[in-house]
């Protein structure tokens, strides 16, 4: 190994994807020595932490935010015998890393960390402690590739560090680089070459005595909120919510299809809100923890559910099962008003995933009191208010031509009989 000249050059390039929102930003983060860089990383994360209010347990979705840096004090190239490694910094006092090691012929990352400031009370509303908490997760978490070759993992990919996990997605990665930038070859995760990223349901006619899904009925109303920092609420959603998962079963060996009914006695909300940007979790007995992320887009004034993250560890899964869309489009409304949907709505989320909505009301922003707003009501709901009206129409128009019917045959017979 060639001696570099003691200072060690980092530097980061931020980049938010199009189409993205602001809130889950693709960094990309870089570590050099001297002129040329050895590990390159471009990914975007979120992480589900869980932290203790005076109260209550609560669960948070965290995104790596777009002004992450690389924490060039922590991070290294590997000479002078010292371990590569890339340390990210964020916000007050969170750090994000990750160690690597080769063999010569294969590089992986072998050791996991995370860092998060729980005085950080724009993350940690009412958290009972504070300070720095420390994870760090030492084992194989499966990002590995051949020397001179790039990792590529766009799919979302789940790994828990103990007891908070992060989910990375669009994922290029490489250590012990040869150039300054990615290596052409590129050793693909698997969740990546089934082309849909994930794999489809194959349950068919064949195997007709197959158990099915415990059918779920109509899934009970909860209402959820999220307080900010002072206590008040700033996030209402009243709902309905049933999750549509397909994942590979322990018991029957196959790939099934469950439908999940969240039950609103056994889940618990909490989020984040922000001017722009809204999350509320729902976490139903720390084996379903579902986020929603609401943006504001301000050149329309409107806002949007733009992201869903489902993270489910249930007794039948093989392995945990973990989906995240964050480019989505759904229950538009402006602000100022709450959005309102009674009818069913299935909103999907990735091919394995979605959710359907019973009984909607949600308002994310610029709530002011313990009442919704005025609603905007959903395309489905305006037109099933048009049908009794149609129907109506209908009938009226029917008794009409009956009645002209009628009127004209009479005097038709009339007629007839006169004519004999
Ligand atoms: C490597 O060690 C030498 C001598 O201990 C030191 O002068 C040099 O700055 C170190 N290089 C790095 C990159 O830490
Ligand atoms: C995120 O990065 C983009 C592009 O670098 C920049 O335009 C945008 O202002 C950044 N957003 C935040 C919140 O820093
Ligand atoms: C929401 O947006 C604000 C500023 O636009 C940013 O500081 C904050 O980190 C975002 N929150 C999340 C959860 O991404
Ligand atoms: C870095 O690159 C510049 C210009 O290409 C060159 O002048 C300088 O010597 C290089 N430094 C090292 C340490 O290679
Ligand atoms: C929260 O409190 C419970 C019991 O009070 C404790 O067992 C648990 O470890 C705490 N969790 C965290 C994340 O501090
Ligand atoms: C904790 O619970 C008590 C009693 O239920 C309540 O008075 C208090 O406001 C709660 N504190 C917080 C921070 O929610
Ligand atoms: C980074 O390095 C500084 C100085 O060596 C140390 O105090 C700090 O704890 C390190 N941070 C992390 C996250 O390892
Ligand atoms: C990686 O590429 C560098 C430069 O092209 C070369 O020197 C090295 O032998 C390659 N390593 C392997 C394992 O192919
Ligand atoms: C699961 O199915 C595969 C192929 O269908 C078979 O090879 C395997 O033995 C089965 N495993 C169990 C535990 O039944
Ligand atoms: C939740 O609600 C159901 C029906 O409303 C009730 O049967 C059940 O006992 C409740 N469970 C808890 C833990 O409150
Ligand atoms: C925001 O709204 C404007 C006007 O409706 C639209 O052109 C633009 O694409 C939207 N931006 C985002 C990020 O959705
Ligand atoms: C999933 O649940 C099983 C059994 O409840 C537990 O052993 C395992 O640690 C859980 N996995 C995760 C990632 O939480």
């Amino acid at each position: 190994m060639k001696s570099f000249p003691s200072f060690v050059a980092l530097f980061i390039v931020c980049s938010a994807v199009l189409g993205k929102s602001d809130t889950q930003a693709v960094v990309t983060l870089e570590v050099k020595e001297g002129n040329s860089t050895c590990i390159k990383a471009e990914f975007s994360a979120v992480f589900s932490i869980t932290y203790n209010t005076t109260n209550d347990t609560r669960t948070v979705s965290v995104f790596l935010p777009n002004s992450t840096t690389v924490d060039s004090a922590n991070s290294s190239c590997g000479s002078n015998g010292s371990t590569p490694g890339l340390m990210a910094k964020f916000g007050p006092g969170h750090y994000f890393g990750m160690n690597f090691s080769t063999n010569g012929s294969l590089y992986s990352v072998d050791t996991l960390f995370l860092r998060y400031n729980l005085s950080d009370a724009s993350l940690f509303p009412e958290a009972n402690s504070s300070g720095p908490v420390d994870f760090e997760l030492s084992a194989s978490v499966g990002i590995w590739a051949p020397t001179n070759t790039t990792y590529r993992c766009l799919s979302p990919t789940t790994i828990t560090i103990t007891r908070p996990s992060v989910t990375f997605s669009e994922m290029k990665l490489e250590a012990y680089m040869p150039g300054n930038d990615f290596s052409p070859a590129e050793r693909v995760c698997a969740a990546d070459q089934t082309t849909t990223g994930a794999p489809t349901t194959t349950t068919s006619a064949a195997t007709p005595t197959t158990p099915s899904p415990t059918p779920a009925g109509t899934p009970e109303q909860g209402s959820y909120s999220v307080k900010n920092a002072s206590g008040t609420v700033c996030l209402m959603a009243k709902m309905g919510v049933q999750l549509n998962v397909s994942y590979f079963s322990q018991s029957q060996n196959k790939t099934v299809q469950e439908l999940l009914n969240l039950t609103p006695n056994l889940t618990s909300s909490s989020g984040l809100c922000g001017g722009t940007n809204a999350t509320l979790v729902l976490a139903q007995e720390e084996t379903t923890v579902l986020s929603f992320l609401f943006t504001v887009n301000s050149t329309s004034n409107k806002y949007h559910l733009s992201g869903i993250t489902l993270q489910a560890n249930w007794t039948d899964m093989m392995s945990p099962f973990s989906a995240s869309n964050t480019s989505l489009d759904y229950l538009r409304s402006s602000l100022g008003h709450s959005y309102m949907c009674n009818a069913e709505q299935t909103l999907f989320v990735v091919s394995t995933f979605s959710i359907n909505m019973f009984e909607l009301q949600v308002q994310p922003f610029g709530v002011t009191s313990t009442q919704f707003a005025s609603a905007e009501v959903c395309q489905i709901d305006q037109d099933q208010m048009l049908i009794p009206i149609i129907v109506g129409a209908a009938l009226a128009g029917l008794v009409l031509i009956v009645l002209i019917a009628y009127l004209i045959g009479r005097k038709r017979s009339h007629a007839g009989y006169q004519t004999i």
